[in-house]
């Protein structure tokens, strides 16, 4: 009804408006003073999870690409291998499952067939299962070893946004938890990462307080026929997302892409005026940032119309930028959190301004409960 939607168009606007809190919810009570973690809902002994040798990470959709985000993150911290999969892909192919593995499961609702499916085979086969939901007493949650809720409050949206993030945000607790319990961060780094992830929410605001551009620009788009994504690293998932939201709502055609594959095959689809989107990393130590900036010289030679997403102080990219959206100054593993918005309410703005239901997008349910 229009009373829930709190004066917005959209529950999907309404909810992308939300993720500044939903974020806050998520982490709120999770970590000590001092910036260790505390995970009190995870009842899997410390010891148990010291001899964890893989992680498997295994969802849909949208939360699939928040596993995506999560694995570089996990892998870094903990230096334990991660893989994200598919749900529906997972227990056809025979995967290797030990009882040192540890599967992951996210799932907004969950209620997903799919990945109860994958989490039930993971059980069967001896693996500990942690889930990360949004909905409490949901069946993968209560089929599971453990769970993380997210907190966001209930999503309505079929396309999913405050999901997103507060699966990421979840992923890097657990990430930094098992960091702490089998001791490859030290206290005070575990407490600096906490620190960048805890001062998120604000920038998040921040994004969506500068967001209006944004909407203008989708009003250009009306009629267009493809949209491609760039990104690398925890950018690149990031990208695919940005694509999805486009396929769901908005039924464009959109890719989402690793920069650095771009000369593999995809820069042959750039053409004129065609609209990418690029998720420019940090600039830091690594080559990551001038290696994109230079993709994004390389597809705007090619007649592209270049949608960069650039942190505050990058002037690199400036004379590359058809359109340059700020983001906020975060390190590389905290961008999705504030890159993902801007992509989330293009596509919002786009389905809407198209006359399309937002909320309810033609064949898609909000839980696929059948496999
Ligand atoms: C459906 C929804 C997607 C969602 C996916 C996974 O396909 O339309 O928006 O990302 O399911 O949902 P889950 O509830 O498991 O996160």
């Amino acid at each position: 009804s229009a009373a829930e939607k709190q004066g917005y168009d959209w529950f999907m606007r309404k909810e992308i408006y939300e993720q500044p809190q939903a974020v806050a919810d998520t982490l709120l009570g999770r970590y000590n003073e001092d910036g260790s973690l505390k995970l009190d809902e995870l009842h899997i002994p410390e010891a148990e999870l010291r001899t964890i040798d893989k992680i498997i990470i295994v969802a849909c959709g949208t939360a699939y690409y928040a596993g995506m985000v999560a694995k570089y993150a996990i892998e870094h911290w903990t230096r334990i291998a991660c893989e994200v999969e598919i749900a529906s892909e997972f227990r056809y192919r025979d995967p290797i499952i030990t009882p040192r593995t540890l599967v992951v499961t996210l799932s907004q609702s969950g209620e997903t067939a799919d990945t109860l499916m994958a989490i039930r085979h993971a059980r069967e086969q001896g693996a500990k299962v942690i889930a990360i939901c949004n909905t409490n007493g949901a069946t993968i949650p209560r089929e599971s070893d453990a769970v993380i809720y997210t907190h966001a409050g209930p999503e309505i949206g079929v396309a999913s946004t405050k999901g997103f993030l507060t699966q990421v945000a979840a992923c890097y607790l657990l990430g930094l938890y098992l960091a702490q319990v089998r001791g490859t961060k030290f206290g005070d780094e575990i407490a600096a990462i906490m620190g960048e992830l805890a001062a998120t929410p604000p920038l998040i605001q921040r994004v969506l307080d500068e967001i209006e551009p944004i909407k203008q620009l989708a009003a250009k788009y009306a009629e267009q026929k493809s949209v491609l994504f760039l990104g690398r690293h925890v950018g690149y998932p990031v990208a695919l997302e940005g694509a999805l939201k486009l396929k769901e709502i908005a039924y464009l055609h959109a890719e989402g892409f690793p920069a650095g594959e771009l000369k593999h095959g995809p820069i042959a689809l750039v053409e004129n005026q065609i609209p990418i989107f690029v998720v420019v990393p940090p600039q830091g130590r690594d080559q990551l940032h001038d290696k994109v900036t230079s993709n994004i010289q390389e597809v705007r030679a090619r007649g592209a119309f270049t949608i960069v997403l650039a942190e505050d102080d990058d002037e690199e990219v400036i004379p590359y930028a058809d359109f340059l959206f700020r983001l906020p100054k975060v390190s590389t593993l905290m961008q999705p959190l504030v890159a993902t918005v801007p992509l989330q309410m293009f596509a919002c703005e786009l389905a809407s301004l198209k006359g399309y239901d937002v909320d309810q997008p033609r064949n898609l349910a909000k839980s696929v409960t059948v496999e």
